[in-house]
């Protein structure tokens, strides 16, 4: 077992009656991207709040299972523990502070960190975000939504996590800005932060992961290689938008689509 590697097993999740995660398991090594796909509503956003510990802010609560982080168990340990353990929760819809300046965004990030590591960790944001640099005084609410995202992430970042999780940040933007993201995303893993990626955007997360997962409502319904799930003709025609026409014969709405299928492809 690698030493900061994530191991969650199990988890089921949800809010009152709805069962929003269901018996999932998933590792994430050190130092590795993986990425977590899946359309609206798949349970992708539950799976994050699951790990952040934040579920209960949304009405949720996870049920079962086991997570793991550095060989140690975080499940029962509240939102700011987990912080301080190593990961860090940029939430779907960015939620940065409109009114706060982008510097107090950015300061608010850091409050569970130890004073010495903050100056280094603005640094390394300002490097990779110079544009937070420029509005440091600026209103986080003026900011475009590609910035507000450059923001969160770098807000996230303050905490020097070593592990990041990421949720949807090509959300909303512009192709242009969506390949931006991307390519912070990567160079922040190449710096040694791990990344769980969960994205609707498949083809933009199976460029940056090394494996992924596929949800489909609540349950693990795929996992490989990223270049393997790229390839494969189910996760083209349902996540890619690529059409088959046979396929789309073969899958008519009455059909659901059973996991055999996913291996075979
Ligand atoms: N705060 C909430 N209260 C009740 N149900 C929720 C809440 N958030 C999500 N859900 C439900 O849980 C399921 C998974 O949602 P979510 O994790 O947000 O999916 P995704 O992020 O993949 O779009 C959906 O059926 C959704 O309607
Ligand atoms: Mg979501």
């Amino acid at each position: 077992m690698s030493a900061a590697a994530l191991h969650v097993r199990g988890l089921t999740a949800g809010y009152g009656p709805v069962t929003a995660l269901r018996d999932v398991s998933l590792d994430v090594p050190e130092g590795a991207c993986v990425a977590v796909l899946g359309g609206n509503g798949a349970g992708k956003s539950t799976l994050l709040r699951a790990l952040s510990r934040t579920l209960a802010f949304h009405g949720g609560a996870a049920r079962a299972g086991t997570v793991t982080f550095a060989g140690r168990p975080l499940h029962g340990l509240p939102p700011d523990r987990i912080v301080v353990a190593g990961l860090c929760h940029v939430p779907e819809g960015r939620q940065v502070f409109a009114r706060m300046t982008v510097e107090d965004n950015l300061r608010a990030g850091a409050l569970t960190a130890a004073r010495s590591g903050r100056a280094a960790a603005l640094a390394r944001v300002h490097e990779l975000f110079p544009v937070l640099a420029d509005r440091a005084r600026q209103r986080a609410g003026l900011l475009s939504g590609g910035e507000q995202q450059m923001l969160a992430v770098g807000r996230a970042l303050m905490a020097s996590p070593r592990l990041l999780l990421l949720d949807e940040p090509s959300l909303g933007l512009a192709p242009l800005m969506a390949a931006r993201i991307a390519d912070t995303v990567r160079e922040i893993n190449a710096q040694g932060t791990s990344v769980l990626l969960v994205e609707q955007n498949a083809a933009l997360a199976l460029r940056l992961a090394s494996h992924a997962y596929v949800l489909e409502v609540g349950e693990v319904a795929a996992e490989g290689p990223a270049a393997e799930l790229a390839a494969s003709d189910e996760v083209r025609r349902r996540y890619l938008g690529v059409v088959d026409e046979q396929a789309a014969a073969d899958s008519a709405p009455a059909r659901v689509p059973h996991l055999a299928r996913w291996e075979d492809a």
